[in-house]
């Protein structure tokens, strides 16, 4: 799959997860497999006022390359500086954000916001591709009603401005992660613009990959929720995909991967910042499995880094 003039090893992509996607889980999740990971959201105020709160979650390491960065934002100026900015700090792949329907964001007229003002986007997508010469994406949602005509005009209003590729998590904003995604809005998108279209929305294990590939004919295939603390579902659809045989994670294989986040968290954050993260997201890697909730128990009152190492060899091990 290509975006713009990136080739990218196969079509699975991390979703954005803003408190999530922190560089320490995308590289696991490119460890796993996945061709492309997104920053958290990052606020174009935040960006061109040179916040460092902001900087930070741009951060990148190079085993996570390619890097999409996405922003967020309502004024076409900012929006461009901000695009500059992140041009200049070295991200693969800039991405819009037009799906975020928290109601601070909403308020500002950025994220979802941007889906019911087709000429705000077009300035701003307009002033965007002006100023930077990186692959650019949108991602957005259904829109305000459920027909999906927003996500189609905006959809082509991107493409017209030169987007490369649109990303879509067919919910409506007002449905923020009730009821289902639409995927028949997914291939209605595919039909109606030429760019590349990345399907989104309740991949709930690998089968669904290919499940959304063949029944909206997607070019991308973008996972959210489902990898948070089973960064294995992109082996296991790209095993799918490759027609090889897969499997769930042996404990080894387990044991590996979370002493991997714990290191890449340390290495980021520095230990003290990490070590009351990992209390809660190492919860993450050990749901649903025997003794979990007295794992859980346990790391939440290590208060260093070799107590949870040692904590997590005993659980696997
Ligand atoms: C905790 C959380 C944070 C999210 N943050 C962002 C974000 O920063 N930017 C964005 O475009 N979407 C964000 N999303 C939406 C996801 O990227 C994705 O579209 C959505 O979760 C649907 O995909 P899924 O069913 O695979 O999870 C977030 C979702 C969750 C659950």
């Amino acid at each position: 799959m290509k975006i713009g003039n990136l080739v990218l090893d196969n079509p699975l992509m991390l979703a954005p997860m803003a408190g999530i996607t922190q560089l320490p889980f995308r590289r696991l999740a490119r460890e796993a497999g996945c061709a492309l990971v997104v920053t958290e959201m990052v606020s174009v105020k935040g960006l061109v006022h040179g916040s460092k709160k902001t900087a930070e979650l741009l951060m990148s390491h190079p085993s996570e390359r390619p890097l999409s960065a996405q922003i967020f934002g309502a004024d076409p100026e900012v929006m461009k500086e901000a695009a500059q900015i992140v041009q200049g700090l070295g991200a693969d792949l800039l991405d819009v954000n037009l799906g975020c329907s928290v109601r601070k964001v909403v308020r500002q007229g950025a994220g979802a916001a941007l889906m019911r003002e087709p000429e705000k986007l077009e300035t701003i997508l307009k002033a965007i591709r002006s100023a930077v010469s990186l692959p650019l994406t949108v991602k957005m949602r259904t829109g305000w009603e459920p027909s999906g005509e927003q996500a189609i005009i905006a959809a082509r209003i991107a493409e017209d401005c030169g987007v490369d590729a649109v990303a879509i998590h067919p919910r409506t904003a007002i449905q923020g992660f009730g009821g289902r995604a639409d995927w028949s809005v997914i291939a209605r998108l595919k039909d109606s613009v030429a760019v590349p279209v990345i399907g989104n929305g309740d991949i709930q294990g690998p089968d669904d990959v290919l499940r959304m590939q063949r029944e909206t004919g997607c070019d991308g295939v973008m996972i959210g929720r489902a990898s948070i603390g089973n960064p294995w579902i992109f082996a296991q659809a790209l095993d799918l995909i490759n027609s090889r045989p897969t499997g769930r994670p042996d404990f080894p294989n387990r044991l590996d991967t979370v002493l991997r986040y714990i290191e890449y968290s340390v290495d980021h954050f520095g230990e003290d910042r990490a070590v009351p993260m990992m209390r809660s997201r190492l919860g993450w890697f050990t749901k649903g499995l025997p003794r979990s909730s007295r794992f859980r128990d346990t790391i939440a009152r290590l208060k260093n880094r070799q107590d949870m190492v040692d904590a997590v060899h005993a659980f696997f091990g």
